[in-house]
This record gives structure tokens, C-alpha cells and sequence, in this order.
């Protein structure tokens, strides 16, 4: 199979990272030891998928392809040699709802023409359900991620003739796990641990289309990650939409902290990542477990949204800034350096320049090594559509362009500091035409290195940091 992936920018949450550098090039699965046997059946049905929007959706994608594998289908390249064709969707911003309406719009006439099944998933699907039969009559499945355990049956009705089926129960209490996942990226195996939100964040539609919180069983993840290792995988994602907010549902009723030490302990594993953490539920026995550990990255994505505390009251984030500072002052007191990322929301309705300007003081005052901006985007069913003092869409794209000019200086001088030192790389990609490797440090700090050595990929090198851009570094590799 000749799948490739993106090294690219971390789509983390599918937002803007402040791109400098080229992001690296694509690799093919075929170059690495890690090609899962999943052979594809000779007269199966052909599928394609394409994914939009976050590393939950990615993951889910990667689920969804091992359940149509499993039912016989074979994964094709592209969505001209594929009998059925699925798009895995976000809705968390207005322009992600739009790409996908477009990419369906292709499909006006050439679905019936060329005979093709064509399938919504995801959180557009979820926050339209029959709309989207409205808007896209030639589109024949629509299906929410909390009702993906259904899609066999689904699938099944679409074989035997029906023309329209959907799936958008959300009451449910269970997640979505699988026999069979087919797994595209061969050296970050991503895992969910937690489904849906309990939150409700006034902008944010994530509750209404995925739900409410799920947990799975400590036992069936520890399962999982021991199959990964012995994959030959070494590093592992733990995903959840508030990861950190992990309740193990058996009656041992781990906490995440509990979770996370034993998953370290697996053999084989040396890295640990888990995104996304809620700053409500980020305690100091997490920060003390990463300093303890070094399987578990030094580092947090712990979005903060806003530097306001009027707004954050407004956003309905359950945290003021001084609290989200006195937590960021727990980690900066930790011995290893830990690595702190955010995801920031600009021209939220009723932001005043004085909560602008609270936001770009929280910038210098925490010092983050990497930030995902966004215009806020009103979004059906959540309450922030309905709030006054919108801000002009002008307006929202200067402080962006603002938010992003500050932070980028700060990523400039954090990585300078950074010459000289030498770091663990987890090789991920090459970059041919510069004839150099690119992968991640434990605090996914992208290094781009040459070497004398061949056949990387998938291996640990020590470099030694030798120049620097506000998005990543460059070294030289151990001989
Ligand atoms: N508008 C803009 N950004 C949003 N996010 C979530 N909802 C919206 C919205 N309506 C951002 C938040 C979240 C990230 C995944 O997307 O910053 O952390
Ligand atoms: Fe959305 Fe808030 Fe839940 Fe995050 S915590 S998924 S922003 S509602």
C-alpha cells in the first residue's frame, strides 16, 4: 500500500501554526519496517477516506479503515479508483464546514455517473445529520462518531440496496474500539483513552457533536498499547478532547496519572504524548509524574483560550488567568524543562482591546513554544452564536495577525536559547532535496538534522542544535 502522511505541521487542532520554515516532506510507509499486515482482499469493495480536522479525527479514520478492512474492503489511493467514498469531518470552525461541503460538491454528478458511494462521518455529520442528504442528495451515509460502532450494520444496509442510511445516536455510553485498526503514521501510534466533553465551552461544538465523556477501561488501553509495542511501535498518543479528565470506568478506577505511569512502564515504549489536557482538571501530580518519568514528553498542550478573565467567564473555561499561571508555575518548577503549548480563540464576542491586550501579556508571561490562533467562528447550537458585541471580521483578522507577530518573536528567541544543546530526535521523515531527516525532540520541538548514516526512520539520534527558526531547529546528527 502505498499510503504517505504528512510530517507537516502538528495538525494538533487542526489550527495555524506560525509557519517559517518548510515543514518537511511526505514519507511512504513502504520505506519503514512497520507496514501492518493487513493485506488487502482481492475482490473486496474499494474505499477511500479523507480526513479533516483533528488527531481525534485522524485516529478515528485510521479505526473506521480497520473495521471496513476487516468486513472485506481493500483501501485504494485515491477517490477515483474507490467504490465507496468517506469523508471524515470537523465542524469546530465555519471554514472546515465549508471545505467539506465543497469537497462533496465535486461529487454532484460524478457519484451517479461513476456509480460511487459516497459517505459523511464525523462532526459535520453529527451537526447536520439529514441536512446533509438536504444539501448533497448523492450522498448515501451520514454518520456521528459516537455511533460508529454501528457502521458494519450500516454498511450492510447500503450492500443489500438501501439508498440512505444514517447513524446519530449520541446516548451512548460506549467508545469506539476496534479488532482491527489500520494504522497510517509508522512511528506515532495514537490511541483514544477519552470520547466526548463534559465542558461546554461557549464557542465550542464539540459537546453537541461528539457528546458526553466516555472513558475506557484501563485494562482494554494497557492491552492495546502492549499490542503496539510489540508492533515495534515506541511512541504512543493518548488522545481525548480533555485527556486529562480520564476516569477509568473499571472497578479499579484509575486517575490519569495512574494511567499514564503504567503506560510508561510497557516495554518497548520510550515516548509517551497525550493531547489534549483541560487546564480545570491539570493537577500538579501530572507535572510531578512527567518530571519522574522520562517515558511521559516533556510536554503539555493546555490551551488557555484567552488572557482575560472576564473572558474566560464569558467562554464558560472554569478558570481565571491567575489560576491558569499559578499551573503553568507548577510546571516551570519542575527539573526537566517542560515544553507548553496553547490554543488561543481571538475576537470571541464582547473582547475589548484591554482583554486583547491581556491576552499578548499572558503570551510573555507564560512563554509558549508553539500556539494555535484562531478567529472565533459562531457555530450552530452553541451558546456564544447567540451573544452580543460580535466583533467585525476586520477586526478579529488584525489581532490574529497581531497574537501571531508576538508569538512568533517569542518562538524565535525561546529556539536561539536553544543552540548548542543536544536532543533525542525520533526520526519521522527526510527532506531529499535539502538531503536532510526531520523529527521531534520529548517536547515535539521539530529538528531538521543531517547525518552521514542512512535508513533513519524510526530511529533515536542525539543532535546538536546548530541554527534555529521560530518553528523549528536544525543540528547535526551523532556519527
Ligand atoms: N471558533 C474558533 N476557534 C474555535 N475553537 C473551538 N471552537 C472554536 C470556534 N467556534 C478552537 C479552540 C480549541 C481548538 C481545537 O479550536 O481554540 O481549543
Ligand atoms: Fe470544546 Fe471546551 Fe470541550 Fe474543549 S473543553 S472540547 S473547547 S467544550
Amino acid at each position: 500500500m502505498n499510503k504517505t502522511f504528512d510530517i507537516g505541521i502538528e495538525a494538533l487542532s487542526g489550527g495555524k501554526q506560525i509557519a517559517t520554515l518548510p515543514q518537511g516532506d511526505c514519507i511512504s510507509r513502504e520505506n519503514t519496517p512497520f507496514d501492518a499486515a493487513f493485506a488487502p482482499s482481492k475482490d473486496g469493495k474499494s474505499f477511500y477516506i479523507e480526513t479533516f480536522g483533528c488527531q481525534m479525527n485522524v485516529h478515528d479514520s485510521e479505526k473506521v479503515s480497520g473495521v471496513l478492512l476487516a468486513r472485506g474492503y481493500r483501501a485504494v489511493n485515491s477517490p477515483a479508483q474507490a467504490a465507496l467514498v468517506l469523508y471524515n469531518t470537523c465542524s469546530i470552525r465555519e471554514k472546515a464546514a465549508h471545505k467539506v461541503f465543497s469537497r462533496l460538491g465535486e461529487w454532484r454528478t460524478a457519484a451517479r455517473d461513476q456509480g460511487k458511494v459516497i459517505g459523511v462521518l464525523g462532526c459535520l455529520a453529527q451537526q447536520e445529520g439529514e441536512e446533509i442528504f438536504e444539501r448533497a442528495p448523492w450522498v448515501s451515509l451520514v454518520c456521528g462518531s459516537a455511533s460508529y460502532r454501528r457502521l458494519p450494520e450500516l454498511m450492510a444496509e447500503l450492500e443489500s440496496g438501501g439508498r440512505r442510511v444514517m447513524g446519530l445516536d449520541l446516548d451512548t455510553e460506549e467508545t469506539f474500539e476496534t479488532e482491527v485498526t489500520r494504522r497510517d503514521n509508522p512511528i506515532r501510534a495514537y490511541l483514544t483513552i477519552i470520547e466526548g466533553c463534559n465542558y461546554s465551552c461557549a464557542y465550542c461544538v464539540v459537546p453537541h457533536t461528539r457528546g458526553p465523556e466516555r472513558s475506557r477501561p484501563s485494562k482494554s488501553i494497557l492491552a492495546e498499547v502492549r499490542r503496539l509495542a510489540d508492533e515495534g511501535y515506541t511512541e504512543i498518543q493518548l488522545l481525548g478532547q480533555t485527556v486529562n479528565s480520564y476516569r477509568d470506568p473499571s472497578p479499579r478506577g484509575w486517575n490519569f496519572v495512574e494511567l499514564l505511569r503504567a503506560v510508561a512502564e510497557v516495554e518497548g515504549i520510550r515516548r509517551v504524548r497525550f493531547t489534549t489536557s483541560h487546564p480545570n482538571d491539570f493537577t500538579r501530580e501530572i507535572v510531578a509524574a512527567v518530571d519522574a518519568t522520562p517515558q511521559l514528553c516533556d510536554h503539555f498542550h493546555l490551551p488557555v483560550q484567552s488572557g482575560s478573565t472576564r473572558l474566560l467567564r464569558a467562554m464558560r473555561r472554569t478558570y481565571s488567568r491567575e489560576e491558569y499561571l499559578e499551573k503553568i508555575s507548577w510546571i516551570r518548577a519542575a527539573r526537566r524543562p517542560i515544553s507548553v503549548t496553547s490554543d488561543i480563540i481571538v475576537g470571541f464576542p464582547g473582547e475589548t482591546e484591554a482583554d486583547f491586550e491581556d491576552t499578548l501579556t499572558l503570551l510573555d508571561a507564560v512563554g509558549y513554544d508553539s500556539v494555535f490562533s484562531f478567529k472565533y467562528s459562531p457555530r450552530p447550537n452553541t451558546p456564544a452564536r447567540e451573544m452580543p458585541d460580535a466583533i467585525p471580521e476586520e477586526e478579529k483578522g488584525r489581532r490574529l495577525a497581531v497574537l501571531q507577530g508576538r508569538q512568533r518573536q517569542i518562538q524565535t528567541a525561546r529556539n536561539e536559547k536553544l543552540i548548542g544543546e543536544c536532543f533525542e530526535v525520533l526520526v519521522d521523515g527526510r527532506h531529499a532535496e535539502r538531503g536532510q531527516w526531520a523529527g521531534r525532540s520529548t517536547s515535539n520541538r521539530v529538528v531538521n538534522f543531517t547525518s552521514p548514516r542512512e535508513n533513519l526512520l524510526g530511529q533515536y539520534i542525539q543532535v546538536q542544535i546548530t541554527r534555529s527558526g521560530p518553528n523549528s531547529l536544525v543540528g547535526e546528527g551523532s556519527t
